[in-house]
C-alpha cells in the first residue's frame, strides 16, 4: 500500500484542509486612537523597557535590526503613522516572523512612542561596503535562485528576498548565509518522514494534528500521511539551505551588498 502520495484524493484533501486552517487572529481590530495618547517622555521610558525585554531579540537593542527588520532609519514600511504603528504591534504582520501581542492598549501605545523615538534617531542606513553588481553576478553563480525569489523570478523553497535588504540587518543576511541553520524562521523548518516501506521525504512541515503529517517535499508537491502508516518522523536541525562557507570574504561582502540593496516595493 502507498503510505503517502500527492494529492488529490477527496478523503485526504479534508484531513489536510482541516488541519491547514490558519489560527484566526484574535478578534477584529478595534478602531484604535488616530494619536498616541501614552507619548510623554515618562511613557517612552516604560516603552524603552518593554522593548528591550519583548522585542530586542529579533530588532536588536538599539533597534538596529537582525531577524526583525531595523527600526531606527527613520522609514517604517508597514506605516508610520501612530495608529498603523499599533495596529502592527498589536496583531504582528502575517506570513512574518512579526509576532502580535496580548499587552494591554496601553503597553502598545508605549511601544508605538519608543519606537517612533527609534526612527527619529534617523540612525545612518547601515551600509555594505562591498559591491552590489558584483554580489548580483555570486548570486546567480551560487544557484541562490533556485530557491530564492527576487522581484518575481526564482524558486520559492526558501523566502522572497525582494525586501531582504529593507528587512534584515547585515549581521543577519551574513548569518543566513554562512551558516542558515543558526536561525530557520518557523515557515522553513523541514521534517524527513520515514514510510512503512523504509522511502524517506524530506519536505517544508506545513501542517501536523495527532494523526497525520502535511509536509511540501523538495519538488514542491503537497503530500499528506497518516502518522500509523509511517515509521518514523524526525524534524531536522539543519536548514534546506546549505551553508555558504567557502565563498571568499570579498565575494561574502560583494553578495551582501546585493541583498543589501534589495528594498522591494513596499
Ligand atoms: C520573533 C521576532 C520578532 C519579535 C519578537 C518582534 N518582531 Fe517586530 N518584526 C519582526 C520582523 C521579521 C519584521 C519584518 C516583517 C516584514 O515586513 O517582513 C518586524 C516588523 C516590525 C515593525 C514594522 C517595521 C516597518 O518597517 O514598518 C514594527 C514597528 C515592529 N516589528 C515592532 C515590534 C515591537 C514593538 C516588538 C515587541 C513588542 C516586536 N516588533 C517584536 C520580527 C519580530
Ligand atoms: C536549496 C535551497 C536554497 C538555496 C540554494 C539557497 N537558499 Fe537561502 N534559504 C533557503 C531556505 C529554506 C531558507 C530559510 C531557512 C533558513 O533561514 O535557513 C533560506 C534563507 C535565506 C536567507 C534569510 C532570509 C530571511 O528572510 O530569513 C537569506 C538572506 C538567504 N537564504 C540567501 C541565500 C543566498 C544568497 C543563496 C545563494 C548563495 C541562497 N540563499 C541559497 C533555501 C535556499
Amino acid at each position: 500500500m502507498l503510505a503517502g502520495f500527492v494529492l488529490p484524493s477527496a478523503w485526504w484533501l479534508t484531513a489536510c484542509a482541516l488541519a491547514a486552517q490558519a489560527p484566526r487572529e484574535a478578534g477584529s481590530p478595534a478602531e484604535p486612537a488616530e494619536k498616541n495618547p501614552f507619548a510623554s517622555e515618562a511613557d517612552i521610558t516604560i516603552g524603552r523597557q518593554l522593548f528591550l525585554s519583548r522585542c530586542g531579540a529579533c530588532h536588536g537593542r538599539d533597534g538596529e535590526g537582525g531577524r526583525g527588520a531595523a527600526l531606527n532609519t527613520g522609514q517604517f514600511r508597514h506605516g508610520s503613522a501612530d495608529r498603523e504603528m499599533f495596529l502592527t504591534i498589536r496583531y504582528g504582520i502575517p506570513n512574518t516572523e512579526m509576532p502580535g501581542t496580548f499587552l494591554p492598549d496601553i503597553e502598545v501605545w508605549r511601544l508605538v512612542a519608543y519606537v517612533k523615538r527609534l526612527g527619529s534617531a534617523k540612525a545612518v542606513e547601515e551600509r555594505a561596503p562591498g559591491d552590489p553588481e558584483a554580489g548580483r553576478a555570486i548570486y546567480s553563480s551560487q544557484g541562490c535562485a533556485a530557491c530564492h525569489r527576487i522581484d518575481g523570478t526564482g524558486g520559492d523553497m526558501g523566502p522572497d528576498l525582494s525586501s531582504a535588504g529593507a528587512r534584515s540587518a547585515l549581521s543577519y543576511l551574513r548569518e543566513s548565509v554562512v551558516n542558515p541553520s543558526a536561525y530557520i524562521p518557523v515557515a522553513y523548518r523541514t521534517v524527513t518522514v520515514t514510510t512503512a516501506s523504509g522511502a524517506r521525504i524530506r519536505g517544508l512541515h506545513l501542517n501536523e494534528d495527532d494523526y497525520s503529517i502535511e509536509i511540501r517535499d523538495l519538488s514542491g508537491n503537497l503530500r499528506c500521511f497518516l502518522k500509523s502508516d509511517l515509521r518514523e518522523i524526525e524534524y531536522d536541525k539543519d536548514s534546506l539551505m546549505p551553508p555558504y562557507r567557502t565563498l571568499s570574504e570579498t565575494d561574502l561582502e560583494n553578495l551582501l551588498a546585493y541583498l543589501k540593496s534589495l528594498k522591494g516595493t513596499r
